[in-house]
């Protein structure tokens, strides 16, 4: 029997981060967030002043990611979040960081969260969450968040950019944002994170 993998996939701002952390404190498991690996690229692409979209440019910063490069503080605000979107399409960046992913799952088991955990990465993996909650919802999380960072922001461009990543992340033809089929399906809209995060262990357990 493998270590236990669980996969937690969703859009942008779903609250993904926070239940997969804690289910995986809850579980006794590592818990990797899976899109730190897209941001430290983009931001290691734009440290260049090269362009995002620049294939070869953006798939020899994944090779040459190393672990502090996911502790920096700038990895998260919007050109991070578009840079780590537009690197993530392409298709040499996706195959330079998935085997490093696997070999972090295999080893002790864990808790993933991303976009294609459930369909990519760990497609035999036998408990997948794919984690929503609707636009205004999400778009009104990103924004209390940004002002608990004490970043302005306006909340009709945090919703437009989140319209635009996960149309960026859904339209992709490489491993796009979708539900693997023997995914379940979690709608935090009306939950709050303790509430989520209960629904999630139970979902979980009646897995397991
Ligand atoms: O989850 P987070 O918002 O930090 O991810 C940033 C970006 O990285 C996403 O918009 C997506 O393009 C990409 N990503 C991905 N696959 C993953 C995790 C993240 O393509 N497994």
């Amino acid at each position: 029997i493998g270590a236990l993998v669980i996969a937690v996939d969703g859009p942008a701002a779903a609250g993904k981060g926070t239940l997969a952390r804690r289910l995986a404190a809850a579980l006794g498991l590592p818990y990797l967030d899976t899109g730190l690996l897209y941001r430290a690229t983009g931001r290691r692409v734009l440290d260049r002043g090269a362009d995002p979209h620049d294939a070869a440019i953006a798939a020899e910063a994944a090779a040459a990611l190393r672990p502090e490069d996911l502790d920096r503080g700038d990895l998260r605000g919007p050109a991070a979040d578009m840079a780590a979107s537009t690197v993530a399409a392409i298709p040499a960046v996706r195959a330079a960081l998935l085997e490093w992913q696997r070999e972090f799952g295999r080893r002790h088991g864990a808790v993933l969260d991303g976009r294609d955990i459930g369909t990519v990465v760990f497609p035999a993996a036998p408990v997948k969450l794919f984690v929503t909650a609707s636009p205004e919802e999400r778009a009104r999380r990103r924004w209390l968040e940004l002002q608990a960072r004490g970043v302005a922001a306006d909340q009709a461009q945090v919703a437009a950019e989140i319209r635009d990543r996960d149309a960026q992340d859904a339209n992709r033809p490489v491993a796009p944002l979708k539900p693997a089929e023997d995914a379940l399906l979690l709608d935090t809209t009306a939950l709050d994170a303790e509430a989520a995060f209960a629904r999630a262990l139970e979902m979980v357990r009646d897995r397991l």
